[in-house]
């Protein structure tokens, strides 16, 4: 039994969050709905509890509870996750705000296991994540040299606003949330742009990969990341090189004997992962594994994954359910 409570439990990751804690096997005693001061006094199920939404205050955590899960925001996980800690409380936190923070642990359940130094456990991007579950195998089996991402991410990473940016774009209304039409178009654009012309995005890719896999400086990693026309599960395409020699028949061994992986790499009856495929799934679909001809030891791998499920809420859960399991 634990006391659970989500930080943002009225937005998309939030909403999700509260749904697969209910699909979760851990047994949830007291549940506390948090969000800001305009949804403060609404009431949510959590299966068949009515549980009204308090506004997060800095006292909210006064009370006794086990796990916070957060999707507020940066700026409201940089205030208040610290102030959760210093009540006890084991915060699991969607965000990028500690991310990076050496101090902080970034877990993808499959891949690494929090040292708990620290109360507060970060989750990664959601990209970053269904990235992770295949390199970690090869890179345990083979050693990775370097990687390259690009990535055809749905609107539903951006919450609510880019889903209606993509409906509202089909009825001709101009966006609000992205700075062009996402109907019809690919936005070569996720986040803002820094100094080295890479997007926020893509280097959050390439540094929390480095760290969830322990990778050192010599293992080269780039990403372009584009926000793609689909309402859910992003594509990501993994152009990678080994360290070593290793066949097709090899890496899929090693990708269908992986957790959390599902294989579908059946190319000669169009069979391959789709965001049709992994939406509602907690698992990685992987496929087109096919030798890159361009490079020695070279691989091409296609995944797709559920960004608001294992991309966000899922793996937050997964992370509790971890914990809850290591008692
Ligand atoms: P609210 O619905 O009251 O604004 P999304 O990313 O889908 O927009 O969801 C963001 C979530 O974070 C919502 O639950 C939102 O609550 C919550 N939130 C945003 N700002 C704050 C804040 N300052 N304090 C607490 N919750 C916040």
């Amino acid at each position: 039994m634990a006391n659970f409570a989500i930080v943002g439990a009225t937005g998309l990751v939030g909403t999700k969050m509260i749904e697969r804690l209910l699909e979760s096997n851990l047994e949830v005693d007291n549940i506390y709905l948090m969000a800001s001061s305009r949804s403060a006094g609404k009431t949510i199920k959590f299966g068949d509890r009515d549980i009204i939404v308090e506004e997060l205050t800095e006292n909210s955590f006064d009370k006794d509870i086990d796990y916070a899960l957060f999707s507020a925001g940066g700026s409201t996980s940089l205030k208040f996750a610290p102030i959760a800690e210093k009540n006890g409380v084991i915060v699991i936190d969607n965000s990028s705000a500690w991310r990076m923070d050496p101090e902080i642990d970034l877990i993808v359940p499959e891949c690494n296991t929090p040292s708990l130094d620290r109360k507060i456990i970060a989750n990664p991007n959601c990209s970053t994540i269904q990235s992770v579950l295949p390199l970690k195998p090869l890179n345990d089996r083979f050693g990775l040299n370097r990687v390259s991402y690009t990535t055809y991410q749905a609107v539903s990473g951006s919450g609510v606003g880019g889903i209606d940016d993509l409906k509202n774009g089909e009825k001709g209304i101009a966006p609000s949330k992205y700075p062009h039409p996402i109907y019809n178009n690919v936005l070569p654009h996720i986040d803002t742009f820094l100094e080295n012309g890479y997007t926020k995005e893509e280097m959050k890719m390439i540094e929390e990969t480095k760290k969830i896999l322990n990778l050192g400086d010599d293992v080269l990693i780039t990403a372009t990341c584009a926000r793609v026309p689909v309402l859910n599960s992003h594509s990501v395409e993994i152009n990678i090189s080994l360290k070593g020699p290793a066949t097709v028949e090899e890496v899929r061994e090693i990708l269908s004997n992986s957790p959390g992986i599902v294989l579908i790499d059946n190319p000669q009856n169009n069979e391959y992962p789709m965001p049709l495929n992994s939406t509602g799934h907690d698992e990685v679909f992987v496929g087109r594994i096919r030798k890159d001809i361009s490079q020695e030891n070279g691989f091409h791998i296609w995944t797709t994954a559920d960004n608001i499920r294992k991309g966000a809420a899922s793996n937050a859960v997964q992370i509790a359910e971890l914990l809850e399991s290591l008692k």
